[in-house]
């Protein structure tokens, strides 16, 4: 299963800038570089922060966008969205008694897309009614579960983005390692690519299609970075989960 995994787009209405870049065109790039070279793709799903400014103008630039993406697509909520302008905009996304999650059965395991949003917050969150849900799904599961959401359960080594990542982790933990059947969680928020363990789960974040985090080892302010926008290609198999990062110039 080939799986594109697009995250941070920070769109606004299409002309506006963010950080100095137009993510408009960055996202337009992003999507011809797909269409060009991963048009075979099962599935690309964007990990939030679809929106900069939670705007109608933004998720019908969206909208637009993916209108033009030849693989299909999954849209996740981040911090910087708002669950109604983006319902407003996509009323057929798919959902769970309000929030943006949901569940996709492949041949190599299950995919569970979560709403991590905690409107106000910057912040994630998943609350009782979320882990309940999420609890109903790994116990349904009889294959493989890989989890796609916009805050990270984990911290990074960045102080500034691992103050700022899905609270209570705790509780997440400890539902995932009652189940014991999560392979991989794929997340954004962080604006960086990097991939690791956790809790025996192997994960990996990734750049924003617009603009990046500076490196903050040991900083205590978040500051923006500019390296090269990029998109993940996940290759994923009954054996392995292997995750290309590509550039996007
Ligand atoms: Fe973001």
């Amino acid at each position: 299963m080939k799986l594109i995994q697009v995250t941070d787009l920070h769109l606004r209405a299409p002309g506006e800038r963010v950080a100095g870049l137009d993510p408009t065109a960055s996202l337009s790039v992003a999507i011809d570089d797909i269409n060009r070279n991963h048009p075979d793709a099962d599935l690309v799903v964007f990990t939030g922060d679809l929106s900069d400014d939670g705007s109608i103008a933004s998720y019908r630039s969206l909208e637009a966008a993916i209108g033009r993406l030849v693989p299909p697509s999954r849209l996740l909520l981040g911090n910087h969205d708002d669950r109604s302008a983006f319902r407003a905009v996509f009323p057929g996304a798919s959902g769970e008694d309000g929030f943006v999650q949901s569940v996709e059965d492949r041949s190599v395991g299950r995919l569970v897309f979560l709403d991590t949003l905690d409107e106000g917050a910057v912040a994630g969150r998943l609350c009782d009614h979320r882990l309940a849900w999420l609890d109903q799904c790994l116990a349904e599961s009889r294959q493989p579960v890989f989890v796609f959401m916009h805050h990270p359960p984990f911290d990074i080594g960045m102080p500034p983005l691992d103050g700022c990542k899905l609270a209570d982790p705790d509780a997440f933990a400890d539902l995932l390692g009652r189940h014991g059947n999560v392979r991989h969680i794929a997340a954004g928020h962080v604006h960086r690519l990097c991939s690791g363990l956790w809790n025996g789960i192997a994960f990996n974040t990734g750049r924003g299609t617009n603009h990046q985090t500076a490196p903050l080892f040991g900083a205590t302010h978040f500051a923006m970075g500019f390296e090269t926008p990029a998109y993940n290609v996940m290759l994923i198999s009954a054996s392995s989960v292997v995750v290309h990062t590509q550039e996007i110039t």
